[in-house]
């Protein structure tokens, strides 16, 4: 496996991805990690990351310097050829401009990260200081107009790096530089494909699980069906998957679960039916945090309930995924043992219960976890299901929580989403990217306490309006409003007033986040 050394502020991530992306597999480890403790990991090879701090800034990131000892090929972005200019005794200083954005990048002499590349071509910057001078055996690759060691490399010891990104989009040949490491440097195997993946998975949990009982608490949502469908390809019937419906659920939603893990792939499923226990203890709730607490403390007691009618389970399936373990710190506290233990304070277990955790997704990312649920049969739409939190519609119902507002809201609610799942399968055609940067990444409708005026054939009208929320966005840290096509926004207005009894005012919510959430509660 490729380590990838993170420096700093998700540089790692993504660098991660693109070498599974082509097929190998890879993991985040920290930068401090030492070079005893990376030989007991045997990695094929080391990518530096780049990283926000100055190599000489005092809180600057460190690496143990022998790791370039180890005989291991390694390649470094940007900080990570800075570090590894500065601990092989080169220098590193500040040039006159920074550089941003493109750049002109030139070739100078033989290299083997560029190899095959073009003499003259287009690289992604982000630095203000540059490596000043290369360590001794380096030999300069490349330069731009204002970086004179734009790549440097020694091959007789394996230690290549650039200034620039070759992980970024906008670095014309970013792939083929990471290629020509993985595959002619390390002589490396692209032996990371779904196919082979599942095979292992699956041979993973059979050995962890045994002939124990495992239960899921199955949602609908990406990471939890796929879950269900991974295991359930491992053990069979030994899994049993817990549907709670609690009534907040979108229109449609209920049953798709049916049709797909009862019907299609006839697991074990309880669904429980919690909807009029959830009604009753939500009404007159109107504080949205105390809505998140109620539905979610009874959520967990309504499973642990059905755990206990099954009997005799002892592992508990969940759909944890790699971003969930890295950004949750694992990194820092001392690895993944850390973090399971933080999970595991999420949820309320009864006094007594206890079950050993199986988590098959959590050294995936999002996106693999999607074409893994493609590979094992689950359908597009709910492998590409836009996020949806857990107290549900509960909290797009701002005030309290009645059988009326709830039915406005999930057939307003069923359009929107109709009106743009087909406008983001045009935009896919289109681009041939499902995650194209105008698409819209979560789209709902929103249900106001109050009511306006308004008119109906001859009649004066006094109801409610419904708010539209459509935003753009990667990982819901900061969105933007979609912007959508007059017509678009059109034709979602004038069939929710046409087609949702109740309704007679649409409105479109156009702010981002910040200062704006992307819920309304
Ligand atoms: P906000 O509204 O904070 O939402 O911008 C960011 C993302 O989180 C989702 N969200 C939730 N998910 N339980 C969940 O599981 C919740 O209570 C919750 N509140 C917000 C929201 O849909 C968006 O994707």
């Amino acid at each position: 496996f490729v380590a990838v050394f993170d420096f700093g502020a998700q540089y790692g991530q993504l660098i991660a991805r693109r070498v599974r992306d082509l097929h190998v597999y890879s993991e985040i480890v920290p930068c401090d990690t030492s070079a005893e403790e990376l030989k007991a990991m045997a990695p094929s090879a080391i990518i530096l990351s780049g990283g926000p701090a100055s190599v000489y800034a005092d809180d600057a990131p460190d690496m143990d310097a022998a790791v370039f000892e180890l005989g291991i090929p390694v390649l470094g972005f940007c900080y990570g050829q800075q570090i590894m200019a500065v601990k092989l005794g080169g220098k590193v200083g500040h040039t006159e401009k920074g550089e941003y954005g493109p750049a002109h990048l030139v070739r100078r002499g033989e290299s083997r990260v560029l190899e095959g590349t073009p003499q003259e071509q287009t690289v992604w910057m982000s630095h203000r200081d540059a490596v000043s001078e290369v360590p001794q055996g380096f030999s300069v690759t490349s330069v731009t107009d204002t970086c004179p060691v734009a790549s440097m490399e020694d091959a007789s010891r394996n230690l290549y790096a650039t200034q620039f990104h070759p992980e970024v989009r906008h670095t014309e040949c970013g792939k083929a530089i990471l290629s020509n490491f993985l595959f002619n440097v390390c002589g490396l195997e692209p032996s990371w494909t779904m196919e082979g993946i599942i095979d292992q998975k699956v041979d993973q949990i059979r050995r962890e699980v045994g002939s124990r009982k495992v239960i899921l608490a199955l949602s609908g949502g990406v990471d939890s069906s796929v879950v269900a469908a991974l295991v359930h390809r491992a053990i069979g019937d030994q899994l049993t998957c817990v549907f709670v419906n609690h009534g907040m659920l979108r229109k449609g939603e209920p049953e798709m679960v049916e049709e797909v893990f009862r019907e299609q792939f006839h697991m074990p499923l309880v669904h429980v039916h919690a909807e009029e226990r959830y009604a009753k203890m939500l009404a007159g709730v109107t504080d949205p945090e105390r809505k998140r607490r109620l539905i979610g403390t009874e959520f967990w007691r309504v499973f642990f309930d059905e755990a206990q009618k099954i009997g005799d389970v002892e592992m508990l399936a969940q759909g944890t995924i790699y971003p969930d373990i890295i950004e949750s710190g694992a990194r820092k506290t001392g690895g993944k043992a850390a973090t399971i233990k933080s999970h595991h304070n999420l949820i309320p277990f009864p006094e007594g219960v206890h079950f050993d955790l199986i988590e098959p997704l959590d050294h995936f990312f999002k996106d693999e976890v999607r074409e893994l649920g493609i590979a094992l049969g689950l359908p597009a739409k709910m492998v590409w299901r836009q996020p949806f939190p857990g107290p549900g519609l509960a909290i797009r119902i701002i005030g309290e929580v009645t059988p009326e507002k709830l039915a406005i809201l999930k057939n307003a609610d069923a359009i929107v989403r109709e009106e743009l799942d087909a406008y983001n399968q045009r935009l896919f055609e289109e681009t041939g990217d499902r995650n194209s940067e105008h698409a819209c990444w979560q789209y709902f409708a929103v249900l106001p306490d109050i009511k306006s005026v308004g008119v109906m054939g001859d009649e004066r009208t006094y109801q409610r309006p419904v708010i539209v929320r459509a935003v753009e966005s990667a990982d819901a840290m900061t969105a933007d409003w979609a912007k959508l096509p007059y017509d678009v926004i059109g034709r979602i207005s004038s069939r929710i007033v046409d087609e949702v009894e109740g309704v007679n005012r649409v409105v479109y919510d156009v702010t981002p986040k910040p200062p704006a959430t992307i819920e309304w509660e």
